[in-house]
């Protein structure tokens, strides 16, 4: 079952911090989520934890992606921080207000300020909306301006992610994978959040039109200010745009620290792993290849010790019997016995 944990900030001196204290827009501490699952008519239910002790500092105008494998719990974070899910445990800070733990009236006033942009682009939209009515609608809904007003919003917005004003008019069915994607961009920034949390934003586009949309996702965070937390299972999704990494594995964090640390120098055998499958640019560079043995394990009944030991290439018998810490090694932090500082 879910146990709350108390607000401690003290317990972690060593987070990463591309954000000086007090310039986060959002801060979460030691955010959790257990679900009960039913297994079946005679086995009892299990709990999975989704989500352990995940804990950041975003900064202003900046990116966090947050990476790992499929099952990694990367959705559930995305949807506490988001809001859709209030988190089994932990604190979700906005505006130094602990939103975790808000009143309705409260949740209201921060959900506009933290918008969400889904994987599918041909689930995320009402196939019976115009992109124009699609845009403008959480404008009808949160603020109180003119039909004109909310027209001229969309229209400004539309431009902004790369759409003619005649689009306006037309349906989502009339458009390709990467025109839907900059109608969801546009209709969860119209707005104007301070958060976008995009969940795997470019996983389902065409090979070809990522690139587009990726830089239309820095060209827009560098014109309004906005902030990313940015879910992919692909580091090199990442690479160009994060400022900083979290990988996570089986719901928790396992490295976490500035981009370049973790890509220049990654630390856990996991960052390694997944680093070591992700194609480089320079066909010069020499490469370590690392292969992932096996699948991740249930999370259901997780492994003791490390999580990551029954794949661990340099597993010890330490790793098998105890949880390591998220400690400082070099520039970020790291949950691993061996990993060296
Ligand atoms: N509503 C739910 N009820 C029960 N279990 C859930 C629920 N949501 C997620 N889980 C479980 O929590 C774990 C993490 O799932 P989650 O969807 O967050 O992973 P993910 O990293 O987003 O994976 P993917 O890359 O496939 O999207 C999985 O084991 C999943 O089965
Ligand atoms: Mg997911």
């Amino acid at each position: 079952m879910n146990t709350p944990v108390p607000h401690d900030h003290a317990n972690h001196p060593d987070l990463p911090h591309v954000a000086p204290a007090g310039a986060a827009v959002m801060e979460a501490v030691d955010l959790a989520q257990s679900y009960e699952v039913s297994r079946g008519l005679f086995a009892p239910s299990a709990t999975v934890k989704a989500v352990a002790g995940i804990s950041f500092r975003l900064a202003p105008r900046s990116t966090l992606a947050i990476v790992g494998e499929s099952g990694s719990g990367k959705s559930t974070l995305a949807r506490m921080l988001t809001m859709i899910e209030r988190p089994g445990a932990g604190s979700l800070r906005l505006d130094e207000v602990d939103v975790a733990e808000a009143d309705a009236r409260t949740l209201r006033r921060y959900r506009g300020e933290v918008q969400m942009v889904f994987q599918n682009p041909y689930g995320s939209l009402n196939p019976r909306q115009t992109v124009g009515s699609a845009i403008e609608e959480p404008l009808l809904v949160n603020t109180t301006l003119s039909a004109a007003e909310r027209r001229a919003r969309a229209l400004d917005m539309m431009a902004r992610v790369g759409l003619r004003p005649e689009h306006h008019g037309r349906y989502p069915h009339m458009f390709s994978g990467g025109q839907r994607q900059r109608i969801a961009i546009a209709r969860a920034l119209v707005l104007r959040p301070k958060i976008l949390v995009l969940d795997e934003p470019v996983s389902a586009l065409d090979v070809s039109v990522r690139a587009q949309v990726l830089n239309l996702l820095v060209e827009l965070q560098e014109q309004l200010g906005v902030a990313y937390v940015f879910v992919s299972h692909d580091l090199g999704v990442v690479r160009h745009m994060a400022d900083e990494v979290l990988v996570m594995y089986l719901g928790r964090a396992v490295e976490h620290g500035p981009r370049d640390a973790v890509f220049d120098a990654p630390r856990h055998p996991y960052t390694r792993a997944l680093l070591s499958a992700t194609p480089v640019a320079d066909p010069e560079a020499k490469k370590e290849r690392i292969v992932l043995e096996g699948e991740l394990p249930s999370p259901f009944n997780p492994p003791k010790g490390c999580p990551f030991n029954p794949r661990c290439p340099l597993v010890q018998e330490r790793c098998r019997v105890e949880m390591p810490p998220l400690e400082k090694k070099g520039g970020q932090l790291v949950a691993c016995w061996v990993a060296e500082g």
